[in-house]
């Protein structure tokens, strides 16, 4: 495994993104741009030490902007320009235990690709210097001085470059010492290319863009968005259906409705939690209520059916499921429901466990037609939406 030594250059103004703060240190999804490239490289086992240049008056700002990373990062003022910048940090590096390799890269590179930095390494086993690259995919031209499209520029033979390049160390050293002191070159791979070291192309990341201009930020900030995992949703639907018969009064979501009406069924025949029951499977994709409590079996003669809504939403929760809402639709002529409503809100909301604002009851006729329309039955219809963070999400 080579040594490996990372200069960062963080020492610009950053003009061109405008704003107060110059770009490296301004905040992107909350962490200052510089973080984010040096945190790739500080979890590399390979990475023995981390430079970075940074402005004499932000020094402190680069400190706090790396807090907690190790290795921790040394801190150098950088220079009026990249290339004197980048000198200061080989100065640095090259105190010390020697190094195999350096990188060097643009803090303004916030999204820096693991891949990309093996395909540098990898190159180095037998080049001397390497860089990333982006084929342009559009025609290219010169533009002359007064604004005029000039000579077409042969798009094959045309590369634009990123960062982080790599370099064998001592090589570099002695390219940067080789050159006049006032030159300010693009890049390294220039540096190394005027002392005539071998340097080649490695393919480069579109996302590691140069944040540059003001939309750069805004580009970098939808990436982000991009790149977050996204929650799973599922929704479940249930129906069911009781017969009314005369009795001594009935059990409704869970609420207790006095009367002479009764409903009929194995359990406590509570129409209205058996659709959410059979909602929330549903959304689990666990089958049905009666697959869990089959109705031959005895031991569920007269249960109370908020049993099967509490198993089911137990499964919810150790299948990592939020219960992001659900809504439930009686259908019957009698009992009336509104007296009832808000208790059975309340009941559905503390069964689900959730907050009553993610619990809706709701309730209608069939205007005298269809069985419920007779007052033969209840009818209910349940819709229950479940959300998993992506991570726990049921493998698909
Ligand atoms: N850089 C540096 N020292 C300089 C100039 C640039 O360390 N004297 C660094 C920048 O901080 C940036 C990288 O080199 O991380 C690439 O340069 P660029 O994108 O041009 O940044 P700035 O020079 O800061 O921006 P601008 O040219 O718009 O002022
Ligand atoms: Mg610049």
């Amino acid at each position: 495994m080579p040594v490996i030594g990372v200069a960062i250059v963080a020492a610009g103004r950053g003009a061109r993104a405008g704003g107060v703060v110059p770009k490296q240190f301004r905040l992107l999804g909350g962490k200052p741009l510089l973080r984010w490239s040096v945190e790739r490289f500080a979890r590399r086992a390979d990475v023995a030490r981390i430079v970075i240049a940074a402005p004499f008056e932000r020094r402190q700002d680069a400190r706090a902007a790396c807090a907690g990373l190790l290795p921790e990062p040394e801190i150098v003022v950088g220079g009026d320009t990249r290339t004197q910048s980048v000198r200061a940090c080989l100065h640095a590096l090259s105190a010390g235990e020697p190094l195999d390799l350096v990188l060097i890269h643009d803090a303004a590179r916030p999204f820096v690709s693991d891949v990309v930095i093996e395909r540098v390494i990898s190159a180095l086993e037998d080049a001397d210097a390497a860089a990333p690259t982006i084929r342009p995919a559009d025609a290219l031209k010169r533009i002359e001085t007064d604004g005029l499209l000039g000579q077409d520029i042969d798009r094959d033979a045309a590369a634009a470059v990123q960062t982080p390049q790599g370099a064998r160390f001592p090589a570099l050293l002695e390219a940067f010492a080789a050159l006049e002191p006032e030159a300010d070159l693009p890049d390294d791979i220039a540096v190394a290319a005027r002392a005539g070291l071998r340097t080649v192309a490695v393919e480069g990341d579109p996302d590691m863009f140069k944040i540059t201009t003001p939309s750069d930020f805004t580009r970098a900030e939808a990436l982000l968005v991009r790149s977050q995992p996204r929650p799973r949703v599922a929704t479940g639907f249930g129906f069911d259906a009781h017969r009314l018969a005369a009795g001594d009064g009935m059990t409704l979501c869970g609420v207790l409705i006095p009367g002479a009406l009764s409903l009929v069924g194995h359990s406590d025949a509570d129409v209205a939690l058996h659709a959410v029951t059979d909602a929330v499977l549903g959304a689990l994709g666990e089958g049905d209520i009666g697959d869990h409590f089959p109705p031959s079996d005895p031991q569920w003669a007269g249960a109370a059916s908020r049993r099967f809504l509490d198993h089911a939403v137990g499964l919810a929760a150790a299948s990592g499921a939020t219960i992001a809402h659900a809504d439930l639709t009686l259908v019957c002529e009698r009992p009336r429901i509104k007296p009832h409503r808000s208790a059975m809100r309340a009941r559905l909301a503390e069964i689900l466990g959730v907050p009553e604002s993610r619990a809706s009851v709701k309730a209608t006729t069939t205007e005298g037609m269809g069985f419920t329309g007779r007052g033969e039955g209840v009818a209910a219809q349940a819709v229950v939406t479940l959300t998993w963070p992506e991570a726990e999400a049921p493998a698909d």
